[in-house]
């Protein structure tokens, strides 16, 4: 297989993945949409490997949106009973490879028992600083940032703000996972060109990759081409080319 991770030039610090098509993929094979999120939570699991190896430090996955509440309840249920098992089977790669967990959303829309298994893994991989690992979950963008506007407004109306004091970092230090730093690389699978609320204040400078793969054949080779599509693009920042 071709991914000679440590051939690459530069390796972006955050890459974060809008992890879709795992329904389709599983109705072109004739199986239920569960089982495309099944074979999805192997690619998880091996974008997690590969990353580790090439040297991203965070990597965020987009698992369920504040909007994939509209789906039937039993597909999110078998989403929500999929994620604890899946943090059963791969809690010790985590360790493995000294990565931590966090999670960002709406933490307390999950049912009790998913909080409780991710709150165990959590605690457990909170010491380890080489990787982290964030999964999104009951997640919208638009409800992070007006959640950031109203607590700011808060402290300016008790004057633990002042007005002057309102400025872009302000409202970086007020989103779900303020010291993160932001993704340099978005990667979005199954070919949709859309964010679907999707980190919409943090990739304002990333660059997209966006790949037909259905995210369940989205494994570590997958995942190399996209950082090696990183590594051919200029990034400007609205200035001019240094030649
Ligand atoms: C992504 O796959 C997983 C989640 C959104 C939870 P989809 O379930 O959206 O798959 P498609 O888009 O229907 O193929
Ligand atoms: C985006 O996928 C959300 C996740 C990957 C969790 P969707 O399948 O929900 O997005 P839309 O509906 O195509 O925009
Ligand atoms: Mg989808």
């Amino acid at each position: 297989m071709d991914t000679n991770f440590q051939g690459l030039e530069k390796i972006p610090k955050h890459v974060a993945l809008i992890m879709d098509g795992n329904g389709r993929w599983a109705q072109e094979r004739g199986l239920s949409r569960i089982e495309g999120h099944k074979e999805g939570a192997q690619s998880v699991r091996a974008v997690l490997r590969a990353a580790a190896q090439a040297g991203v430090e965070y990597i965020t996955v987009y698992a369920f949106s504040t909007e994939n509440w509209k789906r039937p309840p039993a597909e999110i249920d078998g989403l929500m009973k999929l994620l604890v098992h899946s943090l059963n089977e791969y809690e010790q790669e985590l360790h493995d490879n000294h990565i931590r967990l966090l999670v960002m959303g709406q933490f307390e829309r999950l049912p009790l028992p998913v909080r409780i298994r991710l709150q165990k893994t959590i605690d457990a991989t909170a010491h380890y600083t080489d990787h982290t690992f964030i999964i999104a979950l009951s997640y919208g963008s638009r409800t992070e940032i007006a959640d950031a506007a109203k607590a700011i407004a808060e402290k300016v109306k008790s004057g633990e703000m002042k007005l002057k004091e309102v400025n872009e970092q302000a409202i970086s230090n007020h989103l779900y996972l303020p010291e993160i730093p932001d993704p340099e690389l978005m990667i979005r699978t199954s070919g949709e060109l859309r964010l679907s609320n999707f980190l919409l204040w943090q990739l304002s400078y990333a660059e997209f990759y966006i790949t037909e793969d259905y995210w369940p054949d989205f494994r570590e080779e997958q995942f190399f081409h996209a950082l090696e599509a990183f590594n051919g693009r200029d990034r400007r920042y609205g200035g001019v080319n240094k030649k």
